[in-house]
């Protein structure tokens, strides 16, 4: 585990884990989620994370796990698509199963990943946009810390439906109460 609250923690991205991500990436929620409209073969997403896996110079990539248990138990990922030029990164997220959302662990990991972004990336804004019917989305993200800066408009699709999509950023500034980073390098001095 790189990173952790003691409750979410933040581990590599994971050849091992392929069918896992193309399981929870397939959950017609998440596809809806993403805008995403057609299906993806499990070949076709095994064949992406084997690149994904072997490309982290523009991407920061991590398994989410869940540590309330006895064992750590991955359920989603995050991932930071960083322009290393204007030292700023897109954010995207997904928690894999029905049951493991809305327990905390989407915006907890949220946090964690801006807290690797700030303080290992050395980003100056990571910035996101969600569908506006999204609202768990929307909630999760503002709870780590990003704030609304405005809306596209019908510019996504939520079940059939035009939308528009909320755009969030994140300044180090707003990131909120204690870094797990700073505290992991206060610990070794
Ligand atoms: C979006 C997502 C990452 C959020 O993670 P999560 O673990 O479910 O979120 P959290 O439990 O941390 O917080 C969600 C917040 O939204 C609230 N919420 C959840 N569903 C809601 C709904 N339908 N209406 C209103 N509020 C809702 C929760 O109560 C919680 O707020 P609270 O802590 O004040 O009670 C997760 O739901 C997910 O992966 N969804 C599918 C993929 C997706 O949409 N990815 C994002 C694409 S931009």
């Amino acid at each position: 585990m790189w990173l952790s609250d003691g409750k979410v923690g933040l581990g590599p991205f994971d050849a091992a884990l392929a069918e896992s991500y193309w399981r929870w990436e397939s959950d017609p929620r998440v596809r809806v989620g993403y805008g995403q409209q057609t299906p993806e073969s499990l070949e076709e997403r095994i064949a992406n994370v084997a690149i994904q896996v072997k490309n982290t110079m523009h991407s920061a990539r991590f398994t989410i796990y869940d540590l309330s248990g006895d064992v750590p138990v991955p359920v989603g990922t995050t991932t930071l698509e960083i322009d290393h030029r204007q030292r700023t990164a897109e954010f995207f997220i997904l928690i894999g199963l029905a049951e493991n959302r809305g327990r905390g662990i989407g915006s907890a990991a949220t946090r964690l990943t801006l807290d690797y972004g700030f303080y290992v990336t050395n980003l100056r804004c990571i910035y996101l946009s969600v569908l506006a019917p999204n609202v768990a989305g929307v909630k999760a993200y503002e709870k780590a810390g990003f704030r609304q800066i405005g809306e596209r408009r019908q510019s996504g699709y939520w079940a059939g439906e035009p939308c528009n999509e909320v755009l969030m950023d994140v300044v180090p500034a707003d990131f909120p109460g204690v870094s797990a980073v700073k505290q992991l390098l206060h610990d070794s001095e």
